[in-house]
């Protein structure tokens, strides 16, 4: 079966932060979960570089906004390599297929009598790229306007092309309630459901006020609204307007990944769109939750506790990062990180559970069983044992997998972890080695048939450790090992800085 999976992409107008990595890390764990499971995975993320917030920031910084675009996304592609995010492609908004295939989405929305020519009156937010309606506006500290999100807004009054939104809400409330996986986790579908059935104006898709965008077809002083060209990423990059293999194996998209705070331009813009442009919608919007800062505050860059990926990986390494970013926060809720909480989660779990119970059951073949793994054993407690190991491994880290609950599922492995340490400690397989040799192998044998599944099941999140595991253990029993090297090691918590 094929699987397509994207995630939002991003802004490059500053370097890639911790909610960037999150979303990125989530994705990639579910592309690499699917092709495990045999499915034929096509995997997106990209970086959004047309609009105002691009636009504004490169002259800040004395750039063209292509300039600017292209040293960013650069660092988005950085990270991706950095975290190991395999990725089929990665899109830029300014790659030639993608205006072609932006122009095409006008035209067909065109062409089926959804745009016409007005003048838009009304606040902007240009840190959020979004037209907002005067009651949703709430009041800041100094009295000012703010958006939803809390971002400053600014009146704007623009010759514009609108798109008949309103037309969709009826369309839409009855494809969310035919559907109801379409917008997940369901609170974020009853969010959405309020939105709509609050009534839709007409959105404004175009701007005259600047030329940073996708041109309009027949409207050369107009560029694209940023949201209509961003969207439609997700389609440029399975070949559309052309249709042709790609497009038939892979639309519509199984998933689009992305944050809570832009599930309106998901959930209600876009599948508006694809339905006039005669396009499937996809089959799933999921909205996971945001990172915040420790104390669960907001991150940003006025409080200075804006997390960056590059260095935690450099402090603490991949593996650890995208352990305790999946393992630490429920998925589909928001959740405070910290670099306290990273090393105190990987070493109890990681280090001192699963990496140690593999370090040293192969540590102990390596030195009395001549080196080569030994049979499983026969008895009761043995194989209850891997039974129990192969449910957790095989049947329940999958299935909530498949439902984004990827914290329950790592839970479920990490008692399956548990157990074999457990056994270890009951069958002490030292003290065999005295009374009962035979004995001994057979646990270790037990032990080192236990590792396998359970390296397998994590491998997706933890792909360099596990992967190390799996090198170790070879063919299993029967195979020699050589002196056995740590795949997990325990961290430090870095000093902070200038101490
Ligand atoms: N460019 C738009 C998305 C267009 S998709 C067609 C955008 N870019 S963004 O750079 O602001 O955000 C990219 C993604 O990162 C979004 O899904 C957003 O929710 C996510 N996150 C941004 N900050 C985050 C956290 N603090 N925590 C988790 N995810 C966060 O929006």
């Amino acid at each position: 079966m094929s699987y397509y999976l994207t995630t939002a992409i991003s802004y490059p107008n500053g370097k890639p932060h911790i909610g960037h990595a999150y979303e990125a890390i989530s994705a990639d764990v579910m592309a690499r979960f699917k092709r495990a499971q045999g499915e034929d995975v096509y995997f997106q993320t990209g970086t959004d570089e047309h609009g105002l917030k691009m636009a504004q920031t490169a002259r800040e910084l004395g750039k063209t906004p292509a300039e600017l675009a292209s040293e960013m996304s650069q660092l988005f592609i950085d990270m991706c390599d950095t975290l190991g995010v395999t990725y089929d492609r990665f899109i830029r908004t300014t790659d030639e297929d993608h205006h072609n295939a932006s122009k095409a989405i006008w035209q067909a929305m065109e062409a089926n009598g959804d745009l016409y020519l007005g003048r838009y009156e009304g606040w902007y937010s240009v840190r959020d790229e979004a037209f907002y309606d005067e009651k949703e506006l709430t009041q800041g500290e100094g009295g000012e306007k703010l958006s939803p999100e809390g971002t400053p807004v600014e009146w704007t009054v623009e010759e514009t092309w609108f798109f008949k939104l309103s037309a969709y809400q009826q369309p839409l409330l009855d494809h969310i309630a035919a559907n109801p996986d379409f917008i997940q986790p369901d609170s974020r579908r009853n969010e959405v459901m309020r939105f709509i059935e609050g009534g839709l104006r007409d959105l404004s898709v175009s701007r005259t006020s600047f030329d940073w965008g996708v041109q309009v077809p027949g409207s050369p002083d107009h560029v694209m609204y940023v949201w209509v060209d961003a969207l439609t990423n997700y389609i440029t990059g399975v070949g559309y307007p052309d249709g042709g293999a790609t497009w038939n194996r892979y639309w519509p998209a199984d998933v689009h990944l992305i944050g809570k705070d832009i599930i309106r331009f998901h959930a209600v813009y876009w599948p508006a769109f694809l339905m006039s442009a005669g396009i499937a919608l996809p089959k799933q919007v999921y909205a996971h939750g945001h990172l915040l800062g420790e104390g669960g505050v907001k991150m940003s860059k006025s409080l200075g506790n804006v997390v960056d990926p590059q260095v935690m990986v450099e402090r603490y390494g991949v593996d650890a990062l995208r352990y305790f970013l999946l393992r630490e926060v429920t998925y589909g809720q928001d959740g405070a990180v910290g670099e306290e909480a990273l090393v105190t989660r990987v070493n109890a779990e990681l280090a001192n559970s699963f990496g140690n119970l593999a370090q040293r059951t192969l540590s102990m073949i390596h030195k009395n069983c001549d080196g080569v793994i030994p049979a499983a054993g026969n008895l009761s407690e043995d194989k209850a044992l891997l039974d129990d190991v192969t449910t957790s491994s095989t049947e329940k880290l999958p299935a909530a997998f498949d439902r984004w609950a990827f914290s329950q599922g790592i839970e479920a492995w990490m008692n399956a972890v548990y157990a074999c340490n457990a056994y270890v400690d009951a069958m002490a397989p030292w003290a065999l080695k005295k009374t009962d040799p035979d004995r001994m192998a057979e646990v270790l044998g037990t032990l080192a048939a236990a590792l396998k599944p359970l390296a397998q099941a994590i491998l997706p999140v933890v792909p360099t450790g596990a992967q190390s595991i799996l090198d170790q253990l070879g063919q299993g029993e029967g195979q020699a090992i050589d002196k056995p090297t740590p795949a997990f090691p325990r961290l430090e918590l870095a000093a902070e800085d200038g101490e």
